[in-house]
């Protein structure tokens, strides 16, 4: 594998909260476009393009395909045709916490789901460890002890580096940062959805953050491909909205959605962008959104997504016009 020596050259990198770690501005997600149902001719591309381009975070999880789990092989792939020679310049995420596999012990957030999930991550990638280790999603019916101790004792293994959280609320995120901090434990790192579509995390999650010195990384930062260019006249056959695998559904492109799409289209025309660079953007002046958490299902998008880094600022009546559209 030839890799391009200036890859740090243009990669933005963001410290994810107060932590040893900084991570690109740009990372790349595996969660569509790398199962057994894709080519893995196209995502090694896409996946080397990153790495070439100064991504060197690349976020996975036990179900990501379909089927569940070929993410995984495929990456450990990937891995073993020359991008894991470059282990040391990576960091890579896994996760648990949604339906894997069949009978009790195969969902939600137990210690014997996570320790056995993990472990069977790391087969499929081909890794004595990942760099960071989430649970996937809070567990209402599994007490946060259990939970966190199961990401303490991970770490402690050498399993993870990392401990991070995602889709926790405000609430949530404080009950686990509290079993974190008595057991001296940091949490690095929070995965929430994000976008110009959907802002949650604005009012208390973002300051809470902040305040615990954990970083955010935002997930479907283009709401699935709807905050590009691509649903602005129909559902183009190879989208996701239009694939059986995807999960983005036909009956959430709907005609409100659309008219936003194009106002918002007009603005970011207007600041000399594609609306996807501009919506990456809009969420990356925000520092404490340590990455955006992109998926690409082509080069050329990925591409496309990385020239956002070139052009963050934005003019207060630009601000103003967007809120005018999202109202
Ligand atoms: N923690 C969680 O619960 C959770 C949940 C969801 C996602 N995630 C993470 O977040 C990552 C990203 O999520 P996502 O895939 O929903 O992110 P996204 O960036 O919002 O959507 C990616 C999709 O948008 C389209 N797209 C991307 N760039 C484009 C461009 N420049 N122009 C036109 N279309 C473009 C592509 O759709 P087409 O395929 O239609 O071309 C692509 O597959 C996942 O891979 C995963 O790592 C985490």
């Amino acid at each position: 594998m030839e890799v391009n020596e200036k890859r740090y050259d243009d990669m933005i990198y963001r410290r994810c909260g107060h932590s040893g770690i900084l991570l690109p501005a740009i990372s790349l997600g595996l969660w569509h476009n790398f199962g057994s149902v894709d080519v893995f001719d196209h995502f090694i591309r896409i996946a080397h393009t990153a790495f070439d381009k100064g991504i060197t975070h690349f976020d996975l999880a036990n179900n990501y395909g379909p089927e569940y789990g070929s993410a995984e092989e495929n990456f450990g792939r990937i891995l073993k045709k020359g991008l894991g020679n470059y282990r040391d310049e990576l960091i890579i995420s896994s996760k648990a916490g949604y339906d894997m596999w069949p009978g009790p012990y195969g969902n939600w957030g137990s210690r014997k789901y996570l320790t056995a999930s993990l472990d069977q991550s790391l087969k499929r990638m081909g890794l004595d460890y990942v760099d960071i280790f989430y649970s996937h999603r809070p567990d209402p019916s599994t007490p946060i002890e259990e939970t966190m101790g199961a990401l303490i004792d991970i770490v402690r293994q050498g399993k993870a580096l990392y401990v991070g959280i995602s889709n926790y609320n405000d609430e949530e995120t404080k009950a686990a940062l509290s079993v974190l901090k008595d057991h001296k434990v940091h949490c690095l790192i929070h995965q929430s959805k994000y976008s110009l579509f959907e802002r949650w995390v604005e009012p208390r999650l973002l300051p809470l953050l902040e305040d615990e010195g954990v970083g955010l990384i935002a997930f479907s930062p283009l709401a699935q491909g709807l905050l590009t260019n691509k649903y602005l006249n129909g559902i183009p056959d190879n989208s996701r909205a239009a694939k059986p695998s995807g999960h983005l559904q036909k009956n959430q492109v709907t005609e409100e959605v659309v008219t936003k799409v194009r106002r918002l289209n007009d603005i970011a025309i207007s600041r000399g962008q594609t609306l996807a660079e501009m919506a990456l953007a809009w969420l990356l002046k925000d520092e404490r959104v340590t990455s955006v958490l992109v998926g690409a299902s082509s080069v050329e998008q990925l591409l496309d997504n990385l020239k956002a880094l070139k052009h963050l600022p934005f003019a207060e009546e630009e601000l103003s016009a967007i809120e005018r559209v999202l109202l």
